[in-house]
Order: structure tokens, then C-alpha cells, then sequence
């Protein structure tokens, strides 16, 4: 079997400049969902008919051939675009703007099938406008009558074509043949293949689907948020049933590439987006947001955002802290509110507890970090790094001028603007005296 995935249609009622099925739904765009789910009904050869912005769909689209459609002709027409692919293989067509069509449906359909010349997905909704409707008589499948070709009985039939087919690959070229434009939109409709296939040798089937949400299209953003939010339902429930607990799914957004552990719980307003995987028995606090970061087994974020980075495990981030990207955070590490990491190492068992910021740095273990202490990192030209050895104490309020290092097992007294490299388990005091003006008050 052979797929071909129609996606040469403008989508002008996005209204955007990207091309509709690069649209992003979960964090992938909606092309992608169908053309994973035919590669999990086991088809390998996928054909994208392209039209539209044909050029940017192919930089972001790999693992199927392409075939331009220069102009937009109708569904029919754009298969006989791609009629060079057509041989002996069976030919699977769906339309590139249901990215909710699953594997399982598909290979129901196949099953169906059998001999059939074609067999059509319908289904039954309740508003069916917009929609082919199937006309039938005696139950029979008669034609599939376009929604702007319809008449007024016509209109009141729920059951709906969604543009999935399974066709015989001679039955299909010879019908494609026979296609016409004569039609009140002007185009040649795949859908009219079936009447034509069924007027040959009367063997059209019909596989009527029973869960309509499957089919819903992506014609414009209200259907882009309706069914990003049916994915979000999908994607939260498979990770409930894998042993994640989410306390508010409906405010939860997982990307479709997010993996999560066993016993993990995610509390609301929680965003977990592209290709993070978090661990076993972490907590994922309310209103955190982690992007492509690794977070290991029984971390505890609360409130806090993470780019790009790998927290290793028993860490607790937070509340309220900013690990920008490129940073390693070991195991049992606390990086507590108000404290912002970027582009750094940070050993196991530091403690960076509050109002901090560590920037370009090599953090070594056990290092406590007192309140208010800043790496100074840029000198308005160039980025330097810092570099902190194990079990050193940092006072509150420390600058550390960048590049500076501090040696095992230092202390760095409180207020201390550090520019020089400080020794190993040295004190580091580097701010003015002070001086207790006796009876100040009394004078003035
Ligand atoms: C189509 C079906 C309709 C069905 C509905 C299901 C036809 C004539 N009608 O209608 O029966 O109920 O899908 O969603 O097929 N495309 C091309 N080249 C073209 C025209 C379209 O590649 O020349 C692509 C579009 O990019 C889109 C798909 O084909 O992905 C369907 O086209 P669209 O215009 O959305 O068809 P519908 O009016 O929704
Ligand atoms: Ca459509």
C-alpha cells in the first residue's frame, strides 16, 4: 500500500503566510500527524502532492517524496499529478488536514478493504456543513454530493465524507481518466471517482467510522485551537494511563514529543514542550514551563521555567527560577526563588538558594551560595566564565568579576566584590572596613 496526502491547497482561511498543514498542533505540525500515522499503519512509501509555498513545506517535511501541483485543479487533479507513483500497490489518499487520523483506523480501513475497488471513510456528525455528504438509496451508496453542489435534501444528510480512500490502483487511474470539471466550483473532485468506480463494476464499500474527531479539518484557527485541544486531550490522557498523575489535565499542554515517567505528578498550568523528557516521581509544580530540557528522576520544579538544560535527580527547582539554556544542574542541587542560571555547571549538593544569578559558570559540589550573589559575566563586549571549586562558601552579596576562579573549600566574606582568583581554603575579603563614626548624631 501507498499513501498520498494531499497538501497542495493554499488554506486561505488561516489567513496566514505559513502553509496550513505546517500549522504547529501539540508542537508538531499537522502534516506530520498524518504522515506518522500512516507510517505506523505500516505504509512506507508516502507521496505529498505540494502547491502552495510548495518550498517551504519541503525544507520542513523528510521521509516522503514530493510531487508539485502547480495549480490548484481540485483533489482529483491533484492526484493525477502524482499518477507516476501509481502501480500494482493499493493506494491510500487523505486529505493533509486531519492530523487527528489515527494508525488503528487506518488499518481497519485496510482490513476492510479486501477486494474492494475503493472503499471510503464516512462518518456522522452533527453539523455536517462544509462537508461531501454521502447519498445513498436503499442504504446504498449512490455519490458523495460536494456541499456547494448540493440540494436542499441534500444538505440535511449527516453522514460525511472525510476524505480518507483506499483505492485499487487500476480502478483509480482508470477513473481519473474519466474525471470532469462540471461543477459549480470548477474543479475535478476525487470524490466524484467513486460514482464513476461504482458505475464500472459496482464495487464500492463504505467503512463508516464511528469517532468523528478523527476527521475534523483544519480549515481555519478556530479548528486549529478545537482540535489542538482534542490532541491535548489524547496526549494527557496516554500519559494518566502510563501512571502520570495531572491534576487539571484541561490546563495542562504536553507536547506530542514529551516523554514522562511513572508516579510523576504534574500540577495545573503546567507547559512540558518539545522533546522534554521528564523522570519518575518528580513533582512539576503549578505554572512551569520546560522546553527541550532533560529533567531526571524525583526533581521538584515549582513555578519555574527551563530551556534547553538537564537537571539531574533529587534536584528542587524554585519557586520562581530561570534556568536559561545550556546548563547542567547535578543531583541534589537546590536552585531556589529568584535565582536565574544560564549557560552553566552546577556540582551536586550546591545550594543556590536565593536572588542569584550564575552565568557562564563551572559550579563545583556542596558550594553554598549566600543571598544576592551575581557572577559578572559580561563586560559589555565579551561573555567570561566563573569558576567555583567544591565545598566553598559564597557570602551574601557577592560579585564575582568574571573570569575569576575560587579555590576548594574558600570562604568569601559577605559583600565582597571578588576580581582576583581565590586561593583554596583561603577567606576572600574583598570590601571596606567599617568605620562607626562615635556621636555622628549628636554633632550635626
Ligand atoms: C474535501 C472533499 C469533501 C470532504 C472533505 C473532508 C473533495 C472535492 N471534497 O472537501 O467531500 O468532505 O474534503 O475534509 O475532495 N488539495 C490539493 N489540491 C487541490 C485542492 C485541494 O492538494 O487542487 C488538498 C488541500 O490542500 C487539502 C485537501 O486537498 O489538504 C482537501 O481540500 P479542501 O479544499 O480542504 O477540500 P474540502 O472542501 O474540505
Ligand atoms: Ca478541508
Amino acid at each position: 500500500m501507498i499513501a498520498i496526502i494531499l497538501a497542495a491547497g493554499q488554506g486561505k482561511r488561516m489567513k496566514s503566510d505559513l502553509p496550513k498543514v505546517l500549522h504547529k498542533v501539540c508542537g508538531k505540525p499537522i502534516l506530520n500527524y498524518i504522515i506518522d500515522a500512516c507510517k505506523n499503519a505500516g505504509i512506507e512509501k508516502i507521496i505529498v502532492v505540494v502547491g502552495h509555498k510548495a518550498d517551504v513545506i519541503k525544507e520542513n517535511i523528510s521521509g516522503v517524496e514530493f510531487i508539485v501541483q502547480n495549480e490548484q485543479l481540485g483533489t482529483g487533479h491533484a492526484v493525477m499529478c502524482a499518477k507516476d507513483f501509481i502501480d500494482d500497490e493499493n493506494v491510500l489518499i487523505l486529505n493533509g488536514d486531519i492530523p487527528l487520523i489515527t494508525s488503528d483506523t487506518l488499518k481497519k480501513l485496510s482490513h476492510m478493504h479486501k477486494q474492494n475497488s475503493v472503499t471510503l471513510v464516512s462518518t456522522v456528525v452533527e453539523n455536517p456543513s462544509g462537508y461531501g455528504r454521502i447519498v445513498r438509496r436503499d442504504e446504498k451508496f449512490l455519490r458523495i454530493v460536494e456541499d456547494k453542489d448540493a440540494d436542499k435534501n441534500e444538505l440535511l444528510i449527516n453522514e460525511i465524507n472525510t476524505g480518507v480512500y483506499l483505492f485499487n490502483p487500476k480502478m483509480l487511474k482508470t477513473a481519473l481518466q474519466l474525471l470532469s470539471n462540471n461543477n459549480v466550483q470548477n474543479e475535478y473532485y476525487l470524490t466524484d471517482t467513486i460514482e464513476i468506480i461504482k458505475s464500472m463494476d459496482d464495487n464500492a464499500g463504505i467503512f463508516c467510522a464511528d469517532n468523528y474527531h478523527e476527521f475534523l479539518g483544519v480549515n481555519d484557527r478556530v479548528q486549529l485551537a478545537q482540535v489542538s485541544s482534542l490532541m491535548q486531550k489524547r496526549i494527557n490522557e496516554k500519559h494518566m494511563r502510563n501512571g502520570v498523575t495531572i491534576i487539571n489535565p484541561k490546563s495542562v499542554y504536553i507536547d506530542d514529543s514529551v516523554e514522562i515517567g511513572q508516579d510523576t505528578i504534574i500540577y495545573p498550568n503546567v507547559f512540558l514542550e518539545s522533546n522534554t523528557k521528564i523522570g519518575r516521581r518528580c513533582i512539576i509544580g503549578a505554572g512551569s514551563n520546560i522546553v527541550s530540557s532533560e529533567i531526571f528522576d524525583e526533581v521538584n520544579v515549582q513555578s519555574s521555567v527551563i530551556l534547553n538544560s538537564i537537571v539531574k535527580s533529587k534536584t528542587k527547582i524554585g519557586p520562581f527560577a530561570y534556568i536559561r539554556p545550556n546548563c547542567i544542574i547535578d543531583e541534589n542541587v537546590k536552585v531556589g526563588d529568584f535565582v536565574e542560571v544560564k549557560n552553566s555547571n552546577i556540582g551536586s549538593g550546591t545550594k543556590i538558594s536565593h536572588l542569584t544569578y550564575v552565568g557562564d559558570s563551572d559550579v563545583g559540589q556542596n558550594i553554598n551560595f549566600g543571598c544576592g550573589t551575581v557572577t559578572v559575566n559580561y563586560d559589555g563586549n565579551k561573555k567570561f566564565r566563573t569558576k567555583i571549586d567544591d565545598n566553598s562558601f559564597i557570602g551574601c552579596n557577592t560579585n564575582l568579576i568574571a573570569p575569576v576562579s575560587v579555590g576548594k573549600n574558600s570562604y568569601i566574606a559577605a559583600g565582597s566584590t571578588i576580581t582576583e582568583d581565590v586561593p583554596e581554603k583561603s577567606l576572600a575579603i574583598a570590601r571596606q572596613r567599617q568605620i562607626n563614626k562615635l556621636d555622628w548624631k549628636k554633632k550635626n
